[in-house]
This record gives C-alpha cells, sequence and structure tokens, in this order.
C-alpha cells in the first residue's frame, strides 16, 4: 500500500475514501467468519477442480488475506497443503497467526508482509485464492497477470470479485421512505469509482473478471457464484455484524444521503431502539459472492 500508508493518516477522513485495514480488521474478521458455510463451499468446490487425483495441493496462497478467516479454512479442508497468507498490514497477519493456533494449523499456514502486486515472491503456487482485494490495486489487469505468473502450470486462481449486494432487511421497514438499501447500493457504486480512482497508480479497467484471466493466458476460465443465506430471525453475533456495517456505511455516506435515509440508519443502529438491526426480528443476511477461476497452462 505504498504511498497512502494508514498511520500517516490523521486526518478524519469524513466520506473520503481512505481505507485504514487495521481499524477495518474486526469487521472484516466477522464478515469472513459469518461467511464460513459460503468459503466452505468455494473451498469445496476449488478443491474439486485442483485435485482430480486429491492431496495433490501442495501450496495455496491467499492473497490479501485480510485477518486469515480463509486460509485457515483452506488449510483446515487442505490437510496435505501448506497456506502463506500475504497481506499489506501487519496487525492483520497477526490475527491470521492468532486464528492459525487456535484452530490448529500453525504448523502448515505461514504469513508474508507484502504490498500488491509487486512485493509478492517467486515461487510455485498450487492455488491461489484472492478475495475482494484486487479491486484495490491500481492495475488490476497487471496483477490478475502477475498472479498467474506465480501458478505453477496447471495451478489454479481464484479470484473473489463481484456477486449481489447484500440484502438485510425487507423493501418497507415501517420507517423512512421504503427501498433504502437499494438507495445505500447506488451511493456506494458512487464511493467505490471514487475509491477505485484515488487508488495509487489507478488504471481504468473494464472490470470483465473471466477476460482478465484470460488475457493472463489462463485456461478453463469459469465463474461460478455462492450464495450466503441466513434467514431472520438472526443470531445476535450477525445482528453486530450488521449493526457495525450500517454504522460504517452511514460514516462513509454521510455527506451523500438525504436526512430522511440519514435518520432511519440512525434508528437502524441504535442499540436501544426496537426498530434496530440488534432488535427487530425482521432482519436477515443474503448474499452472493462470484469465485472466477483459470488454470495455467501445462508448460
Ligand atoms: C477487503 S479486504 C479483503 C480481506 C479478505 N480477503 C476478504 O475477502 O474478506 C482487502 C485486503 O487486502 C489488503 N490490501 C489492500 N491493498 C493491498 C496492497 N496494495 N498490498 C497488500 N495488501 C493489500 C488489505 O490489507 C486487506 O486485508
Amino acid at each position: 500500500m505504498a504511498g497512502h500508508h494508514p498511520h500517516h493518516h490523521h486526518d478524519h477522513d469524513r466520506g473520503g475514501t481512505h481505507l485504514d485495514w487495521e481499524v477495518l480488521g474486526p469487521l472484516l474478521e466477522s464478515h469472513a467468519e459469518i461467511s464460513t458455510p459460503l468459503l466452505e463451499q468455494a473451498i469445496g468446490w476449488l478443491r474439486g477442480l485442483t485435485a482430480p487425483g486429491a492431496g495433490t495441493v501442495g501450496e495455496v496462497w491467499d492473497v490479501g488475506s485480510g485477518p486469515g478467516v480463509a486460509a485457515c479454512l483452506f488449510a483446515q479442508a487442505l490437510p496435505a497443503a501448506r497456506v502463506l497468507a500475504v497481506d499489506g498490514e501487519d496487525a492483520l497477519l497477526r490475527r491470521t497467526r492468532e486464528r492459525a493456533a487456535r484452530t490448529g494449523v500453525a504448523d502448515r499456514l505461514g504469513t508474508l508482509r507484502a504490498d500488491l502486486p509487486d512485493g509478492l515472491p517467486a515461487g510455485q503456487a498450487d492455488l491461489i485464492w484472492t478475495s475482494r482485494t484486487l479491486h484495490h490495486v491500481g492495475d488490476q489487469r497487471g496483477a490478475v497477470a502477475t498472479l498467474a505468473e506465480r501458478l505453477r502450470p496447471a495451478g489454479l486462481l481464484a479470484v473473489v470479485e463481484g456477486g449481489l449486494p447484500a440484502r438485510r432487511l425487507p423493501r418497507d421497514i415501517g420507517i423512512g421512505r421504503p427501498g433504502l438499501e437499494a438507495r445505500l447500493d447506488a451511493a456506494t457504486e458512487d464511493w467505490f469509482s471514487r475509491m477505485r480512482a484515488e487508488v495509487p497508480g489507478a488504471k481504468e479497467t473494464v472490470e470483465d473478471w473471466p477476460a482478465l484471466l484470460a488475457a493472463a493466458g489462463l485456461e478453463q476460465v469459469r465463474s461460478r457464484t455462492f450464495l450466503l443465506d441466513l434467514p431472520a430471525p438472526l443470531d445476535v453475533s450477525v445482528r453486530s455484524y450488521l449493526r457495525a456495517e450500517l454504522t460504517r456505511t452511514r460514516e462513509g455516506l454521510q455527506d451523500v444521503l438525504d436526512a430522511e435515509d440519514l435518520a432511519t440508519l440512525d434508528r437502524l443502529i441504535d442499540p436501544d431502539d426496537e426498530a434496530g438491526v440488534l432488535r427487530r426480528p425482521d432482519v436477515f443476511l443474503l448474499s452472493a459472492q462470484t469465485v472466477h477461476t483459470g488454470v495455467r497452462p501445462a508448460a
């Protein structure tokens, strides 16, 4: 993350696009923990794609591993594999090592602090997983090409990008103007475009991930989408996560949302309000994430 290291950024970034990954750590970690059923399905699918003869996955890299939830799940699902979690943020790598120790995979899971894409080590991975990270890199096309080069022949690249924005509430929640989440999505898309434009070295790229994988020389390119479907009533951990996420959304979008929607969000994140997401009965979590895969040609 050269050029915009979080610790050099002391302004209150109201409505801005700067992301402090260390501060976001707990949110990333609960998002990934809640997404475990989705991640396990995706990992099961990848295992089928990589190992026609089972147990052949020797080296797995999780690039942009965040707090390491997926990296630990890979280590658990592939007992013969060594997993390398790569991220730019030391604090998140520390969380990863703590999780690896808790989940009993510390002997097969290493961590590496590196800035993407230039800091990636040489070496040949059997499987590279990179989830919701390439969109933070200026040259997304170049980053896909770099990852493809790090695969051994017949190795598999899996890029998690896109899917569907999450739904958490009915269209009409009895307060405010119906359709709040669709308006949050629209405002978030504009925020995302500003964020992309402000990434150092940002290059405009058509975000056609299968085409980017093919352009990097990968074959058997395919995409599959996995669903996270947690119906109401939600348990307290998912509710707390949703409250934290809505709080962050409100902060990021406070300059663009209208007063009525901000007032609705204030009630939704109020822990004492019966209409808040900690207490209302109708809150759920439905989301979808797409995994794009390609195989490096065998020589
Ligand atoms: C949105 S999080 C995704 C975490 C996890 N893979 C997931 O899907 O939940 C993006 C991660 O990429 C890392 N990251 C972003 N830009 C990076 C860069 N240029 N170099 C290294 N790591 C970077 C951040 O530290 C963060 O952990």
